[in-house]
């Protein structure tokens, strides 16, 4: 759907979960604060090791803020990023076309970022963001990500701003020993959602051995 509000049609978790797309193209409409209220509720249910929900969330919508913040991930953009899109080949389960889609969205955003009438900022209390840091916020952030879906509201989880980690937080205002994971820029979507490309099962599943297709696929 592409209009403002909840799709009734689409509630069942497993439909939200495979419609649940970057979507990069927002208007810039204001999305009210109650709404992002029932995202930060979604984020917060999730798993976190040993409960001690050291996450926090910055709900940002002052525009300078963002633009600081929008210049670091433009650059990342521009030096790094773009450049890699540029040279490699599509992903398992995306034509060519379509890969260059995304890179349009990409840029799109990139451009746009700051627009977005609101994002939700991701943080950890903690020093040495590493991959178990990262486990205990993750999962909210994907709640968030699919209560935004269930709410008719698009989002992209974005990290590229961590390129240019120290000068981003900066710009965000984090405290010493607060780290962030990710920036969700929130909106009503210009498009519409629709099933994500992914490819195969048997391209990514291994049974006993590693390498060797899972018996369970065969049918
Ligand atoms: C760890 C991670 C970091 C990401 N960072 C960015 C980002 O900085 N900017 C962006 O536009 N998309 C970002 N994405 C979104 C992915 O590019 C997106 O999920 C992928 O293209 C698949 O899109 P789809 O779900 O619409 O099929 C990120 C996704 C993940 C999981």
């Amino acid at each position: 759907m592409s209009g403002q509000g909840p799709d009734v049609a689409s509630r069942d978790v497993l439909d939200i979960i495979a419609t649940t797309r970057a979507m990069r193209r927002l208007k810039p409409d204001p999305v009210p604060d109650a709404l992002i209220r029932q995202v930060l509720e979604a984020g917060t249910a999730a798993a976190n090791g040993g409960n001690t929900q050291k996450w926090r969330f910055m709900v940002i919508r002052d525009r300078a803020k963002k633009q600081a913040v929008q210049a670091w991930y433009k650059k990342a953009l521009d030096e790094v990023v773009g450049p890699r899109y540029a040279s490699s080949a599509a992903p398992p389960g995306v034509t060519a076309e379509k890969y260059h889609r995304q890179h349009s969205a990409v840029e799109y955003l990139t451009e746009h970022f700051a627009d977005a009438p609101v994002w939700i900022v991701c943080c950890l209390e903690g020093p040495n963001p590493n991959r178990s840091t990262g486990a205990s916020i993750y999962p909210a952030v994907q709640n968030m990500l699919l209560a935004c879906r269930a709410l008719g509201l698009g989002s992209t989880l974005t990290t590229r701003h961590l390129l240019f980690e120290e000068e981003a937080e900066a710009a965000l205002g984090l405290p010493p020993g607060v780290h962030s994971y990710a920036i969700l820029p929130i909106g009503w979507p210009m498009g519409k959602f629709g099933p994500v490309g992914r490819g195969k099962l048997s391209e990514f599943v291994f049974g006993d051995t590693y390498g060797e297709t899972w018996a369970g696929l065969a049918d």
